[in-house]
């Protein structure tokens, strides 16, 4: 039996992964691609940005377990295999890492930080007056494991929060939800900073246009760490420089590497970082991956499978 890994992406490092899956899973061979060796000795395929194309040449193939949050990395090939199941990565890890980078963005907004750090420019000294925590409401769009960590962890400090999700749910503690496309509105008037966590669907796509982020109220903030493609980058432009939103921190764009012609990189209250909110960590991820194939070898499923209906 055969684990491969894969991945096109050059800052991924397969190495240590192999090692750490090799330590979790000392009954399975763990093989790199290229080195595929048999083909039909593959099993499982464990992938990050795999070469699209691959997949379908394993004939025996169990399961593609995600090495990231995300699986539209698998989903947007053309030549996936049919009936494989797809397992999305919750490793806490991970969600701790969206909460420390989604804290970050709040306090440098809440705070005030980004007039300080134009301040310090001009050499001005000047103590702008703070708004109170709890006058401060930040609106979360993805309300899954990551987005309800983070609304925890916000909540924790004294923020207000709120949730917004594409369906209803149940106890979300003191997160306020709102759900469906008939709330997001409501949704909107109401945050002060929004921080999207959504997963990229034909659902999400694009969901986030001028029309609807106009909702928010002049002089809020967005923390996109969820999907490029949800919110309309030339929209969000649009309304940076209106002034009707102050400032963006921006993780995750339509096309990544952001091309280095792109207005973005260049807008004075965009602050850009290279898809680094949660990055996978290999030895508390790889325990996560491997109790999933246990899982399936014990004839038990993996959790959690993409839903294909749902869109994540
Ligand atoms: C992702 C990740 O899915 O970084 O974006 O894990």
């Amino acid at each position: 039996m055969a684990l491969l890994l894969a991945s096109t992406d050059f800052w991924e490092d397969m190495d240590v992964w192999q090692v750490e899956l090799k330590a979790e899973l000392s009954n399975i061979d763990v093989r790199v691609h290229p080195d595929v060796g048999n083909e039909n000795e593959i099993e499982y395929a464990v992938v990050w940005k795999h070469p699209h194309g691959i997949l379908k040449r394993y004939s025996n193939l169990k399961a593609i377990l995600s090495l990231g949050a995300g699986v539209d990395h698998i989903t947007s090939d053309p030549d996936l295999p049919e009936g494989i199941p797809i397992v999305r990565l919750v490793d806490k890890k991970l969600t701790h890492e969206m909460c420390l980078h989604a804290l970050h963005w709040v306090l440098h907004f809440h705070s005030e930080h980004y007039l300080y750090l134009k301040q310090q420019i001009d050499r001005k000294w000047e103590q702008q007056s703070s708004i109170q925590i709890e006058d401060r409401t930040i609106g979360i769009m993805g309300l899954g494991n990551i987005g309800r960590g983070i609304g925890d962890s916000l909540v924790n400090q004294g923020f207000k929060v709120l949730g917004w999700g594409a369906n209803q749910k149940s106890s979300l503690g003191d997160i306020k939800y709102f759900f469906g496309k008939e709330q997001l509105s409501d949704f909107l008037v109401k945050t002060n900073i929004l921080i999207n966590v959504l997963p990229f669907s034909k659902d999400t796509k694009n969901m986030l246009r001028k029309d609807e982020l106009k909702f928010l109220p002049r002089g809020s903030f967005i923390i996109n760490m969820g999907r490029g493609g949800i919110i309309n980058e030339a929209d969000l432009l649009s309304l940076l420089d209106e002034n009707h939103v102050t400032a963006a921190a921006l993780d995750v764009f339509e096309q990544e590497p952001l091309p280095t012609n792109n207005p973005l990189w260049s807008h004075p209250s965009v602050y850009i970082t290279p898809h680094i909110a949660g990055q996978s960590n290999p030895k508390s991820s790889a325990k996560t991956i491997a109790e999933n194939i246990r899982r399936i070898e014990d004839g038990k499923m993996p959790f959690p499978i993409y839903n294909i209906t749902k869109g994540y």
